[in-house]
C-alpha cells in the first residue's frame, strides 16, 4: 500500500498529470534573459526602487531586481521632505538600508536627489530669507553628498530646474538665491563627495528649447570650473509619440560638451493624457479616473504592439550611441508600481515598464533584449 502511495506521489510530481499549481509554479521558475547581462558591454541597467523593494519585503521583486539590474534609484526616500524633515533632523535608515541593498546585489546606486523644487520638506517651504534658504541649501548638500560618498556611485545633484522654454523654472531656490544656484550646488557636492558622480536631470531636455537651457547649464558649471560627470535625460514619454529624432540630436549635443548621457527615468505610457504631450510635473494633476480608465482588466494587443515597438526603437537608438550612453534605469521594476497609474488622473490602470503586475516579462521586454541580435 505504502509503495503504490509513493508511486503516485512521483508520477503526480514528474509527469504530465501533474497539479496545474505545480506546473505554473515551474513555469514561473523558467529562466528569463537578464536585461543586465544582455547589456553588459554598453550600458548599466536600472530601475527605481520603492521602499517595500529596497527592503525585499515582495519575494518576487526580490528575485527579479538583482537578476535583471545592476543600477537603481531610489523613487523617493532620498528626497528631501523625507530625508530631512526638519532643519536638524535626518531620517537616514532608508537610504542606509539602500546603501546596503546596492552593496548585497552588486547594483549601483544613484541617489535621488538634492535639490529639487518638489518634495521639499514644509519648514523649507516657509522660508523667505535667502540667508536661511543658504543656510539649508548648504547643510542639505553637505550633509548627504558627505554621508554618502563613496557609498553610492553618483548624485542627481539638481533636478528639474528648466522650465519647458529653456529659461530657469522660477523655484524657491533660483528667487531667494539667484541663477548661480545650479553652480553652487554642484561646487558644494563636488566638495562633499570627491568620489561621486554628479548629474543634472530632467524631463524633456530633448526638446530643443529645453535641451538648449540644459546646455547652458552645463556649459555654465563647467565654466566654473566645477565638475559634472553627467546629464540624464529622464525619458516619461507616451508610447505612441517617442521623439526619436530629438533624443537622438540630445545623445550627440550633450555627448558634444563632455559629460555621461543617461535615460534616467524610463517609462511609456499608453494611457491618454489630457494635455496630449509629454509631462512629468507633478503639481500637474487632472482629478480622479471615472471613466477615464480604458484599459482596467488588460492591454489589448494593438497597444501592446505600440508599447513593445516603442521599447525596441528606444533600445535600437540607445545601442546605436552605446558609446556615449552610460545608463538606462526604467522608473519602476514592475506597471503595478508606476507613478503612471496616478498621474495625470489618479487611480488608472498603466502599463509602462517591460514586467507586468506579476513580475511577469511583456513582449517588450522580449524585444527589447532582441535588439542585441
Ligand atoms: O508616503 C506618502 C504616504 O504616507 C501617503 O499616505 C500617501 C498619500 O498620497 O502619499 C505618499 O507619498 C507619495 C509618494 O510618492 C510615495 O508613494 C506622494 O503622495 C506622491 O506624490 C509621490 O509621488 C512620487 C513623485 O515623484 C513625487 O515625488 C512618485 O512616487 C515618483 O515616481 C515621482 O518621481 C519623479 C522623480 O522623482 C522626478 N522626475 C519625475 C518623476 C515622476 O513624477
Amino acid at each position: 500500500m505504502i509503495k503504490i502511495f509513493i508511486t503516485f506521489v512521483t508520477l503526480t510530481t514528474t509527469c504530465s498529470f501533474a497539479p496545474l499549481q505545480l506546473q505554473a509554479q515551474n513555469q514561473n521558475q523558467s529562466p528569463i534573459p537578464s536585461l543586465k547581462e544582455t547589456f553588459k558591454n554598453d550600458f548599466l541597467i536600472g530601475t527605481a526602487l520603492n521602499t517595500a523593494q529596497i527592503q525585499e519585503k515582495d519575494p518576487a521583486a526580490a528575485q527579479l531586481i538583482p537578476l535583471q539590474f545592476n543600477a537603481a534609484t531610489p523613487e523617493n526616500i532620498m528626497k528631501a521632505a523625507i530625508i530631512h524633515p526638519g532643519w536638524d533632523q535626518y531620517n537616514f535608515t532608508l537610504a542606509d538600508q539602500l546603501v546596503a541593498y546596492g552593496q548585497k546585489n552588486k547594483i549601483k546606486i544613484t541617489a535621488h536627489t538634492l535639490i529639487w523644487h518638489s518634495q521639499l520638506p514644509d519648514f523649507v517651504r516657509s522660508i523667505k530669507s535667502p540667508d536661511s534658504l543658504r543656510q539649508f541649501f548648504t547643510n542639505h548638500i553637505t550633509t548627504l553628498a558627505s554621508r554618502y560618498d563613496g557609498k553610492v556611485f553618483s548624485w542627481d545633484v539638481v533636478n528639474e530646474a528648466l522650465e519647458e522654454n529653456g529659461s530657469l523654472r522660477k523655484s524657491i531656490f533660483l528667487q531667494l538665491l539667484g541663477e548661480d544656484y545650479i553652480v553652487e550646488a554642484f561646487r558644494l557636492a563636488q566638495k562633499a563627495a570627491p568620489h561621486t558622480e554628479l548629474y543634472y536631470n530632467d524631463y524633456n531636455i530633448e526638446q530643443p528649447k529645453k535641451r538648449a537651457g540644459a546646455v547652458e547649464i552645463i556649459k555654465k558649471i563647467k565654466a566654473a570650473g566645477v565638475r559634472i560627470d553627467g546629464v540624464g535625460i529622464q525619458g516619461h514619454w507616451r508610447a505612441s509619440h517617442i521623439p526619436l529624432a530629438e533624443i537622438e540630436q540630445s545623445i550627440l549635443d550633450f555627448s558634444a560638451l563632455g559629460v555621461k548621457v543617461m535615460f534616467t527615468e524610463l517609462d511609456l505610457s499608453v494611457l491618454p493624457n489630457p494635455w496630449d504631450r509629454d509631462n512629468a510635473d507633478v503639481s500637474a494633476t487632472a482629478g480622479n479616473s471615472t471613466g477615464k480608465d480604458p484599459y482596467p482588466n488588460g492591454l489589448p494587443d494593438s497597444v501592446q504592439n505600440v508599447l513593445t515597438k516603442g521599447y525596441e526603437d528606444l533600445f535600437k537608438l540607445f545601442l546605436k550611441h552605446k558609446d556615449k550612453i552610460s545608463r538606462i534605469t526604467f522608473w519602476g521594476v514592475n506597471d503595478g508600481q508606476s507613478w503612471l497609474n496616478d498621474f495625470p488622473i489618479r487611480g488608472r490602470t498603466n502599463y509602462p515598464t517591460l514586467f507586468d503586475r506579476a513580475y511577469k516579462a511583456k513582449p517588450a521586454f522580449y524585444a527589447v533584449i532582441a535588439t542585441k541580435k
